[in-house]
């Protein structure tokens, strides 16, 4: 059985390397959706993961210095070997202008459809380039390794990710070219593609979509990002395309364009959640939001339509609690600065309200939570609330179903505007904008009864079941259709 090799190239290593008292180096696993769904895939699959360690380190730093995991380590990227991880290491100053001002301060809000919240600049831009051709010359040392290294005689596969290196592929292919070097070459993006008139306001929109043309295939989680995706390049770039087969014709290639919802361990998280501990351990019912801290998420709105509802309800004063846990992230940036006091105000706010003397409405938790504890959190609460005003995906809206074990189950509330909204279909729809809607919403879930919420619950546990992260895995290499298959991937 001939072996493919697997290059997965993102901007975020699965963990961040710190320094210890020491002066060692230590591993700490990173939060977000594409880390939890792609390590399992580069774990199995014994691949190489080309990223940013998440610090900037010495010049003379060689991969040999990365620690493994420690053997403690119940994070989902334990099981990744320090000799599966190329590092890129950029000047600091290049990086801040590269990560917080084009990926964070640009393409991050314009994506998610929120131009009044992006930068343009052409100084942000040129770092953009300069970091992505960076990844491109680590991604063709991991190549090289490939060939050398390896016993498979598969054609390697180059796997780019997400919004950070949207040119990076083009790079690739020019590099490898000349070295001679054949790969497969896929992108995938964890984030919406917004429509042109959105995607248009880019001054530079014309080379990101060549960059991402660079691949075979490119992936988005549903197929109106697809369409959003081959309808700018008709219109900015003047390609041929095929709507009904979503292909795109690009320097005499055909490049697939496919929706691929990505999906979750789900088997692990119904482990976790039959191990963990209780936390939970109030009689008032529990409402839960899992987000990092980031605008998109539809926080401030979330937590208004509350508000609204204990205005509509007073009858649940003190029977009803919500938990919200916030992620820290992105914290160099201005928006995410003032969303931090935004709603530690609101939270405030809405607390001196209602409390009375032995409850408060609102617990919030500023701070990122193991897996273990989160699946606790799942598990135990009454209704969970994914509200964001737009999300690629979101991967909370699954791991919560998943944990859902106990009889009678809770319910799912869910925004439209997330990609999870498009297919989890028997949760409850909310749309975050309409405060008095999402308020009756929640009343909603409060008062459904048992058989219904059962019901739903199980048709929405069976299809991630169904399609989990491995089921992405392989509707991966179905689409790369290089007829390499998910266990033709190893070593
Ligand atoms: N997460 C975590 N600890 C936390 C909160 C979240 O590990 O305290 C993880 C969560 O389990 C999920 C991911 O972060 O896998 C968030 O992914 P999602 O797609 O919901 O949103 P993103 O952060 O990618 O925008
Ligand atoms: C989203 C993005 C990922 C990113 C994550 C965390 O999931 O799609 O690419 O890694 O957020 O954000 P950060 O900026 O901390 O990497």
């Amino acid at each position: 059985n001939v072996k493919s090799s697997l290059i997965v190239v993102s901007n975020r290593l699965p963990f961040v390397l710190k320094q210890d008292d020491q002066g060692g180096m230590i591993r700490q696993a990173s939060a977000g959706g594409l880390v939890t769904a792609v390590a399992p895939v580069v774990i199995k699959g014994k691949g190489l993961w080309v990223g940013w360690p998440g610090l900037h380190l010495p010049s003379d730093f060689s991969d040999t210095q990365i620690p493994e995991s420690d053997p403690t380590d119940q994070t989902p990227t334990a099981g990744l070997k320090s000799d599966q991880v190329v590092t890129v290491n950029c000047d600091p100053d290049l990086f801040e202008m590269y990560y917080n001002g084009c990926c964070n301060g640009t393409h991050w809000p314009l994506f998610h459809s929120m131009p009044g919240r992006a930068i343009f600049s052409a100084d942000h831009w040129r770092a953009y380039v300069a970091v992505n051709k960076l990844f491109a010359e680590k991604t063709i040392e991991a190549l090289e390794r490939c060939y050398k290294n390896s016993t498979n005689k598969g054609i390697p596969i180059v796997w780019v990710h997400d919004y950070h290196l949207m040119l990076c592929a083009n790079y690739i292919r020019e590099m490898a070219e000349e070295k001679d070097l054949k790969f497969h070459l896929a992108f995938f993006l964890h984030i919406p593609f917004p429509p042109w008139d959105i995607f248009r306001l880019f001054p530079w929109s014309d080379e990101i979509l060549q960059g991402m043309l660079a691949c075979d295939m490119v992936g988005f989680h549903i197929r109106d990002y697809c369409l959003n995706f081959v309808d700018c390049c008709q219109r900015n770039l003047g390609c041929r395309v095929d709507r009904k087969n979503l292909l795109v014709e690009h320097g005499g290639r055909s490049v697939r364009v496919r929706p691929l919802p990505i999906g979750i361990p789900f088997d692990r998280f119904v482990e976790l959640a039959k191990g963990a501990k209780k936390i939970i351990k109030t009689k008032q019912k529990v409402i839960l939001g899992v987000d990092r801290l980031d605008y998109t998420k539809g926080l401030v709105n979330r937590l208004k339509a509350f508000e609204l509802f204990l205005e509509r309800h007073p009858e649940y004063i003190g029977l009803v609690n919500f938990l919200q846990i916030s992620v820290p992230s992105r914290t160099d940036v201005t928006e995410y600065q003032q969303l931090k006091e935004e709603m530690d105000q609101l939270v405030g706010r809405i607390n001196g309200r209602f409390s009375t003397a032995i409850w408060s409405p609102i617990r919030y938790i500023f701070g990122c939570v193991g897996q273990s504890e989160l699946a606790a959190y799942y598990r135990d609460a009454a209704v969970a609330m994914v509200t964001p005003l737009r999300d690629g995906m979101n991967l909370v809206a699954k791991e919560f179903v998943a944990c859902q074990i106990n009889e009678p189950p809770g319910v799912l509330i869910v925004s439209p505007f997330a990609g999870a909204g498009e297919t989890m279909h028997e949760a409850l729809l909310c749309n975050p904008y309409e405060l008095g809607a999402a308020a009756d919403v929640i009343y909603r879930a409060l008062t459904m009864p048992e058989d219904e919420r059962s019901l739903r619950m199980s048709r929405l546990r069976r299809r991630e079941m169904d399609t989990d992260v491995n089921h992405w895995m392989r509707s991966f290499m179905k689409a790369m259709g290089s007829g390499v298959e998910e266990d033709d991937i190893g070593s």
